[in-house]
């Protein structure tokens, strides 16, 4: 058999890839605990205390994931200094895409005019946004992009049960977004993890609506279209994943939890936060916290996060920072990068 032919790719060394500006959106709609109080027999207090949210964000009339997306991307380049058509690739992490088809990633192509950009959306829940960090770094790693627009965007208010106080509390909209470019110094995505686990599907998922139970009037009626979940199971795996991710990403970027200068975790619930921080010995101060304002936006949750870290001077450079997500699939990932 004749060798491949070498691709010039081959001889061209790895690449490191910083995070060189970030962005969010959230709608301007607050639904607080006591406006819940009125849709659902709830408390301020009961979501308070188990959950630490206090106000969800809901997009209005005719706002889509992709009008989201696009705000924050726009965000995100700003903070970067680029313009659309450097962009290379557009990644969206949703769960909520505004049809299945095209992807939302091609909606917010129109919408941000980066002509040039290849687009596709990454399906992993509220692990997503990682997931597409992951995916955007191997590109760039390899030369195949230079500049990657990365977005977790989510208008979870639409596929929300609006009669089941069990998972109505929890969620909200809203975007985040990370513009991905090689840059030496030594700086940038040291180490990544990403863990699935499909035989655990059941609990927590979006039955109907889909190929496998199309929209009919009778599955409509029972809602198969919106959040399905056993909380408690969520809970339990939620922990147990996102400590695994943790410790995995940080032994192989050869760092303790003590050198990190703050943890950004899923925004699910400040209990897990909680946990999570006592199991790694860690003050919560140490830990970026929004669920309180934002609810869990699933993939957008970290990425807004992360926005919010960079605007307000929680990271300098240099600054060890570790990203850690969880959601349905199951799925969970971590990323450790140097600021
Ligand atoms: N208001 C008042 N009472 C409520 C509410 C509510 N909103 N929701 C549930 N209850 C009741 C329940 O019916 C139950 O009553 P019962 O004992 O009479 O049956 C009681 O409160 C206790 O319910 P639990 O399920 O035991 O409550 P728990 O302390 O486990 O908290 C919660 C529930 C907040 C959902 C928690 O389990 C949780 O956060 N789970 C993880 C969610 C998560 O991490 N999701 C991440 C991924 S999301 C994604 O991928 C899209």
């Amino acid at each position: 058999m004749t060798p491949p032919t070498p691709s010039p790719r081959d001889n061209q060394p790895k690449r490191t890839v910083s995070i060189i500006g970030t962005g969010s959106y959230v709608p301007e709609k607050v639904l607080s605990n006591a406006d819940l109080e009125k849709l659902v027999e709830t408390s301020d207090e009961w979501i308070t205390t188990r959950t630490g949210i206090k106000e969800r964000r809901i997009a209005a009339e005719g706002e889509n994931t992709s009008d989201l997306a696009a705000k924050a991307a726009l965000a995100a380049m700003d903070n970067a200094g680029i313009t659309a058509d450097e962009i290379d690739l557009i990644l969206v992490a949703t769960v909520t895409p505004d049809m299945f088809f095209p992807s939302t990633a091609c909606f917010v192509q129109t919408k941000i005019g980066a002509k040039k950009a290849a687009c596709f959306d990454v399906s992993a829940a509220c692990s997503g946004f990682l997931y597409a960090i992951e995916i955007a770094q191997q590109f760039i790693t390899s030369h195949t992009y230079d500049t990657i627009l990365v977005i977790g965007a989510e208008k979870l208010s639409s596929i929300v049960d609006w009669t089941d106080r069990n998972t109505c509390v929890l969620f909200g909209d809203g975007a985040g977004a990370a513009i991905l470019q090689h840059r030496s110094g030594g700086h940038g995505v040291i180490s990544t993890f990403m863990g699935s686990n499909g035989e655990l599907a059941d609990i927590l998922q979006i039955p109907g609506g889909a190929s496998r139970s199309p929209v009919t009037k009778d599955n409509a009626d029972q809602r198969l279209n919106t959040i399905k979940m056993n909380g408690k199971e969520t809970y339990k795996h939620a922990i147990t994943s996102m400590l695994d991710a943790a410790n995995r990403a940080l032994a192989d970027a050869n760092l303790k939890s003590t050198d990190l200068a703050c943890i950004i975790p899923h925004q699910a619930n400040l209990r897990i936060i909680e946990a999570i921080a006592s199991r790694m010995d860690l003050p919560m101060e140490r830990f970026v916290i929004n669920l309180d304002r934002y609810g869990n936006t699933s993939a957008a949750a970290v990425a807004i996060a992360l926005d919010e870290a960079n605007r307000t001077g929680r990271m300098q450079v240099g600054d060890y920072v570790l990203l850690i997500v969880f959601g349905g699939g199951l799925t969970w990932a971590s990323s450790v990068i140097q600021w």
